[in-house]
């Protein structure tokens, strides 16, 4: 395999000597597969500019337009600046700045938003000013616009590149006098923060569909807290209801109590304090607070604002007010002066005693009036001496009726490690995730009824892993791109819910999050991303650089605490192995989204070489590595799929380098060993998935394509996808002319076969026998023996239809001798099936075809293919031997057997088998079932051979119909094209009526053991 040396350039792929610091091919500084470089993120980009300015210029004193312009500079850097935004650079008169570096917040979008609304109002109070001194004013418009770019590291320029800056320009273009125009992609994230209209589409250059902006009006003050679509039904967290309860109970017992609510975000702290203030309104006074992540003028803001609600709550006047709360004694002038100095609601006066203390005297002599709850909400946001002041209220040595519910997402914990601290009226809460009978509750209550199909639920709550969060904002994006829509009273789905795709609400949160991370914490997050979303530990410790490796036992601590990812030992006893996982999914796929597509090829082709190190290598098997069989597959196919990402990011980037089509070779290798060894097993929808990744990765031209291609093909016929199969083996065809392959042309010929076989049976097996034999010749020539024993499987085929039932078996031990040469396995398990059938129907007498078949089951146990084909031909051979149970047990296994593997045609077989058994056993009613959904199952694929068959079973046993007419059902050509068979299916309907065979001519002995069998 090949190796990824660890000076590969992570911005242009170049390998350059291990000892390089800049790249030899972009000059970049080299990062090893570890550092970390560049990030992709989702920022927002405000565009500002005056309107008008050239004749503004033309017509004013170059003095008054420089002062006019300053004006509005300061006053756009101001609230770009407050907003948390990066003025990054001024073009003339134009600002633009961007929200989400060099550090991303979660709510970017609607913080650019706000800057923007600002700006073009304060930009109208400065209008006005002019035009009264000047007689000319000024007015702006604004551009917004949310998407992917890809910056440098904090440590490099934050240069932005990419559409968003272009098309937040060219929306700030587009915008009227005083206009803040935003992309529909930001107004995805702020919809619930803000008034907008939809204005005119825009044409863009190089963009095919028009875009729609939004003018916003208004836009919600930050104070409101973070804007959430839905209020759904409080559910659930019964426990966690009942720690807030003990809590309340112990602190109306005199004990002071602090309750820290600690979760991700979405995971219902808020919600889980709200329900409890509800619960408690008539025996507790609340108060709510809430701390912001910016826009506080001091640190004990969040106390200021309660204060000035109080203040202002019974429209008294708010010094009169606030005394009100608090019982006559020598410190209540003092305490009211200081709590009125704290809150704002006088002028600054510095003889005022210490605000921190005159609240905290304020909360403690409430509490004495009445029991009091304080929840403080986002304490990860709060100042310091907020927190001490919090903390000094609930540590008091008096006893008093007071508890305090403070949220806090996981990161807080590494910041003030003692605040949650178990005891001394301490309790930290943990919010895990909603348990699923809940979230399935939540998801009925936000959709107004159980309206969704339950596969599109499963989909829609394992998505969301118990974030309520997260299922309201998937549902939001459902309804925003039209899938769901609402119904009579709920929503109900508009189409097929195949993938639940991220909201970038969510994902926007999620990366908010890893940002604040340690760049080495991020890291080891990274690498374990690009392991997927659980890995065993021993993998992410491999794959770090060097330098990191030291530190990952720390670090995994860390990022435990901050719910990110977990360890846990999987295995038994002392081989358990230490196994990490991210705490969901969403983590997983954000973390990933964040590495630049350069630095993911570098970091899956290391991974792949560490799995190859491991054991993983093509080319050495389970003796030579010591692994087991199934370990080394896990591994190959990990392996396949770290070079398959590496390779196809690589394409995404532009034209393929040696490294890149060197890793696709080994890719393809990979993925079509292991094709072969799940094909051995039956499994032949992922068979078909393994040939068709490798397909991908294969140029045209290349010499592998027409054999891959063809047993693509040949996959997709046994899986069932007709149309996806003719398709893919027209390509194969005429990829082998061009290559002049004649075994891959030979080889999509039989497959298509087997293809017309399902599909277009009438006359097949005339069709069938010469197309077999010349293939044959093709692969005699070529000594290709695996094609060999796939021609004589069509032999075989066409023996067993035109009831030739020796030469069926003589026909099908050729196969699966040449089978055996081949090394072919999977072929060796069809003419298993197959073999196992002539037991059925051939001469041989029921004692010796139970034999068989269950030599059959011992030399194939490791099997799962042969073992569900042979139990589907054990249970009817059972079935008339008259033991009911053994039979029912046999096909049941059968059908489960081949259902799990993907075989729909070979399980409605089996269902067929049933249905022929149950009859046998007298069970009418239940043999109709089951042919049924035989029938049903088969032509839900378009089969067409075996349901003719099958149809013209179900009939008679339903309608019981006289049984010397033709069978009813069975398709025209069939009767026509080839009597026999409809001789065959009316001989063995009578059969199992205990009806005796009327002569039909050539073929008599078709069901021969049955007529052994029956009395
Ligand atoms: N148990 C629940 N029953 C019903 N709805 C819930 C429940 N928990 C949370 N929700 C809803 O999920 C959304 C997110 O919850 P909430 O705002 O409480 O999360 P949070 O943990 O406080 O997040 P953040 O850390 O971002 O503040 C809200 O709309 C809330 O109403
Ligand atoms: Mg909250």
């Amino acid at each position: 395999m090949t190796s990824a040396p660890s000076s590969t350039c992570a911005r242009c792929g170049e390998d350059n000597p291990a000892h390089a610091r800049f790249c030899l091919g972009c000059g970049t500084p080299v990062i090893a597969a570890g550092g970390e470089g560049e990030s992709r993120r989702t920022v927002t980009v405000v565009f500002v500019d005056v309107v008008g300015s050239t004749a503004l210029g033309e017509s004013t004193d170059a003095e008054t337009v420089r002062e006019m312009l300053l004006g509005y500079f300061a006053v756009a850097r101001q609230a770009l600046v407050a907003h948390g935004g990066t003025v990054e650079k001024f073009i003339g008169d134009a600002v633009m700045a961007v929200f989400g570096v060099p550090v991303l917040h979660e709510d970017d979008a609607l913080r650019a938003v706000r800057a923007a609304v600002e700006i073009r109002d304060a930009v109208r109070g400065l209008d006005g000013e002019l035009r009264e001194r000047y007689g000319r004013g000024l007015l702006v418009r604004i551009g917004v616009a949310t998407g992917e770019v890809t910056t440098g590291d904090r440590s490099t320029p934050t240069l932005v590149t990419g559409d968003v800056a272009n098309l937040a320009a060219r929306l700030e273009q587009a915008a009227g006098p005083a206009q803040v125009l935003i992309a529909p992609a930001t107004y995805t994230l702020v919809q619930h923060a803000v008034g907008a209209r939809q204005a005119g589409a825009l044409s863009l250059k190089g963009k095919a569909e028009p875009v729609v902006p939004w003018a916003v009006g208004s836009v919600l003050p930050i104070e409101t807290g973070p804007p959430r679509r839905f209020a759904p039904a409080f559910v659930g967290r019964a426990t966690e209801r009942a720690v807030l309860d003990k809590a309340l109970k112990q602190a109306r017992a005199g004990r002071p109590q602090l309750v820290t609510l600690i979760g991700e975000p979405g995971a219902g702290k808020s919600a889980l304090v709200r329900d409890a203030a509800g619960r408690w309104a008539d025996e507790v006074a609340c108060w709510s607070m809430r701390c912001q992540a910016y826009g506080e003028s001091s640190g004990f803001e969040p106390v200021a604002r309660l204060l000035r609600t109080l203040a202002a709550a019974d429209g008294a006047e708010p010094t009169a007010a606030l005394r009100g709360l608090l019982p006559a004694g020598p410190d209540r002038e003092a305490v009211v002066a200081g709590v009125v100095a704290l809150a704002g609601l006088a002028p600054p006066n510095p003889t005022a005693p210490n605000g921190a203390w005159a609240v905290e005297w304020l909360l403690r002599s409430v509490a004495r009036q009445r029991p009091l709850v304080i929840a403080v909400d986002d304490v990860q946001w709060a100042s310091d001496p907020m927190l001490d002041l919090i903390a000094g209220a609930v540590s008091s040595e008096e006893r008093l009726p007071l508890l305090v519910l403070a949220t806090a997402r996981p990161e807080f914990v590494t910041r003030r490690p003692g605040w949650a601290a178990p005891g001394d009226g301490r309790t930290p809460l943990r919010l895990g995730p909603l348990p699923e009978p809940d979230a399935n509750e939540l998801l009925s209550h936000l959709l107004g009824g159980p309206a969704l199909p339950d596969r599109a639920r499963d989909r829609l709550l394992a998505a969301a892993h118990g974030n309520p969060l997260f299922l309201e904002e998937t549902l939001g994006m459902l309804a925003d791109d039209g899938l769901l829509a609402r119904g009579s009273g709920s929503w109900e789905l508009t189409g097929e819910l195949t993938d639940v795709p991220l909201p970038r609400s969510v994902a926007a949160l999620v990366a908010a999050r890893l940002d604040l991370l340690a760049p080495g914490d991020r890291e080891v997050l990274q690498h374990t991303s690009v392991l997927g979303v659980r890995c065993e530990r021993a993998a992410l410790v491999a794959l770090l650089p060097p330098a990191r490796r030291q530190e990952v036992e720390a670090c995994l601590a860390r990022l435990d605490e901050a719910d990110l990812l977990h360890a846990e030992l999987v295995g038994p006893g002392e081989a358990a192995e230490p196994v990490l996982s991210f705490h969901h999914q969403v983590v997983r796929d954000v973390v990933y989204a964040a590495v630049t597509k350069r630095r993911r090829i570098v970091m899956h082709a290391a991974a792949a070489d560490v799995l190859a190190r491991n054991g993983a290598g093509v080319e050495r098997g389970s003796a030579a590595s010591g692994l087991m069989p199934g370990v080394v597959e896990a591994q190959q196919a990990q392996a396949a799929h770290h070079l398959e990402q590496s390779v196809l990011l690589a394409t995404e980037l532009g034209p393929l380098r040696a490294t890149d089509r060197a890793r696709a070779g080994d890719a393809v290798h990979l993925l079509v060993g292991l094709s072969r060894q799940v094909g051995a097993r039956g499994e032949t929808a992922a068979t078909a998935d393994l040939l068709r990744r490798a397909s991908r990765l294969l140029p045209t031209g290349d010499a592998q394509l027409p054999r891959v291609l063809a047993e693509l093909g040949s996959s997709l016929v046994d899986a069932g996808q007709y149309d996806a199969a003719a398709a893919v083996l027209t390509e194969a065809q005429g990829s082998a002319q061009d290559r002049q392959d004649h075994t891959a042309a030979a080889t999509a010929e039989l497959a298509g076969l087997w293809l017309a076989a399902a599909r277009d049976p009438s006359g097949w097996a005339l069709r069938a026998e010469p197309a077999a034999h010349t293939a044959l010749s093709a692969f005699s020539r070529a000594g290709d023996d695996g094609g060999r024993a796939r021609a004589w499987a069509v032999l075989a085929e066409v023996a067993f239809l035109q009831c030739r039932i020796a030469d069926c078996k003589q026909a099908v031990q050729r196969a699966s001798r040449f089978a055996r040469r081949a090394g072919n396995v999977r072929e060796e398990a069809q003419n298993a099936g197959v073999l196992a059938l002539t037991a059925l129907v051939g001469p041989l007498p029921t004692e010796a075809a139970l034999r068989r078949c269950r030599r059959m089951l011992t030399t194939y146990r490791d099997n799962p293919f042969v073992q569900g084909r042979v139990l589907t031909v054990l249970g009817v051979l059972l079935a008339t031997t008259g033991d009911g149970a053994a039979a029912q047990a046999a096909l049941a296994s059968s059908i489960e057997r081949l259902e799990s593997l993907g075989q729909p045609v070979l399980t409605a077989l089996a269902w067929e088998a049933l249905g022929h058994a149950e009859d046998l056993l007298g069970d009418a009613p239940a043999a109709t079932r089951a042919l049924r959904r035989s029938l049903h199952d088969l032509d839900a694929v378009g089969e067409v051979q075996q349901a003719g068959w099958a149809r013209c079973s179900v009939r008679p046993t339903r309608t019981r119909r006289p049984s010397s007419s033709p069978a009813p059902g069975l398709p025209r050509q069939w009767r026509t094209a080839t009597p026999r068979h409809a001789g065959g299916c009316r001989t063995r309907v009578q059969r199992f009526r205990g009806r005796p065979v009327p002569p039909l001519g050539a073929p008599t002995r078709y069901w021969h053991c049955w007529g052994t069998a029956t009395p």
